[in-house]
């Protein structure tokens, strides 16, 4: 039977709705969570040529995964052309506009205080019960700034390097990479461009890892696998993950991974302060071991960077 805690972007039966008012088409895969509206992921599909029009938000932050396809991308006025595997993070007031070049491009979109489900449910009611209303100029102008959402004029773009532009996380981009035991952490957002409310990681993990958490604790965890096998084992419900999957973890949910096949997994709702912990970490173990040594003194240090794991 089909865990509740596994989203397979690839199966409908797995989505929460689905939207298609002919330009794109909308698979809703999580709902934002909590009062900083976390974790809210969609597939958006969309055709050759069609565009999102330049503009920005006064709030929230957007990543964009392509899992599938090719889109030129123009942000701050630098345009550039990105491939699948490649990532954009985009904070508050950071304009931005695309144009998909391929026909099913798969744009995987991670939200943060935007709220699109809601967004998008509104859009598509406007526009299917009231008639010309979307597109008038008065209904627009408000329409936008509730949803805090300013259109901006088209740039006059300047070529650049996907790789000069400081929002776009190329596959081989990190802020930095640690590597210990079969696992290996490179940090692709920081929680310094996420309000201090997460970061994201991107994890490579070798056959035979196992990780748990094994005593329980109040937060959301989002897992996305993008290569590989994974076992999970969340509270009493066992499962398989694979690439294109998508793993939520409620709060209070004792959980276990084990790695059946070499894999990439993007933790995409990181509650722990990692990057602080991993260079703490690193210090210590450099200047002071001694302190890390003694019953408790391991936890005692991981639970003061927000981090519940229990075994690695
Ligand atoms: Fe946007």
């Amino acid at each position: 039977m089909k865990s509740k805690y596994l989203i397979r972007t690839f199966d409908r039966n797995d989505w929460l709705f689905e939207l298609d008012d002919g330009t794109e088409c909308v698979h809703q895969l999580t709902l934002p969570i909590g009062p900083y509206e976390k974790n809210e992921m969609s597939d958006t599909i969309y055709h050759e040529g069609d565009s999102a029009a330049y503009h920005q938000h006064t709030d929230g932050f957007e990543t964009f995964y392509i899992a599938k396809g090719c889109v030129e991308a123009t942000i701050r006025s630098k345009r550039c052309i990105l491939t699948a595997g490649d990532m954009i993070h985009l904070v508050p007031n950071t304009p931005h506009g695309f144009v998909f070049l391929e026909e099913g491009t798969v744009w995987r979109e991670l939200f943060q205080g935007i709220n699109m489900a809601q967004g998008i449910i509104n859009k598509n009611r406007i526009k299917n019960h009231y008639e010309g209303l979307y597109f008038q100029p008065e209904f627009r102008r408000r329409y936008l700034s509730l949803a805090r959402n300013i259109n901006r004029e088209p740039p006059v773009c300047e070529d650049t390097a996907k790789e000069a532009l400081h929002e776009i996380r190329t596959p081989q981009f990190s802020y930095s990479t640690y590597r210990f035991g079969g696992i290996e952490l490179r940090q692709k957002v920081g929680r310094w461009e996420c309000g201090n409310i997460k970061e994201i990681w991107q994890a490579n993990l070798n056959k035979g890892v196992r990780l748990s958490w094994d005593v329980p604790y109040g937060e959301w965890e989002l897992f996305y696998l993008t290569k590989g096998k994974i076992r999970f084992t969340i509270l009493d419900e066992e499962f398989v993950a694979e690439p294109d999957c998508i793993v939520q973890i409620p709060p209070y949910c004792v959980h276990r991974m084990e790695v059946l096949e070499d894999a990439a997994l993007f933790d995409y709702g990181c509650p722990v302060n990692l990057l602080a912990l991993l260079e703490d970490y690193t210090s210590i173990s450099a200047n002071d071991p001694q302190r890390l040594q003694g019953e408790g003194k391991t936890s005692e240090f991981l639970l003061k960077y927000n981090c519940n794991i229990t075994s690695w």
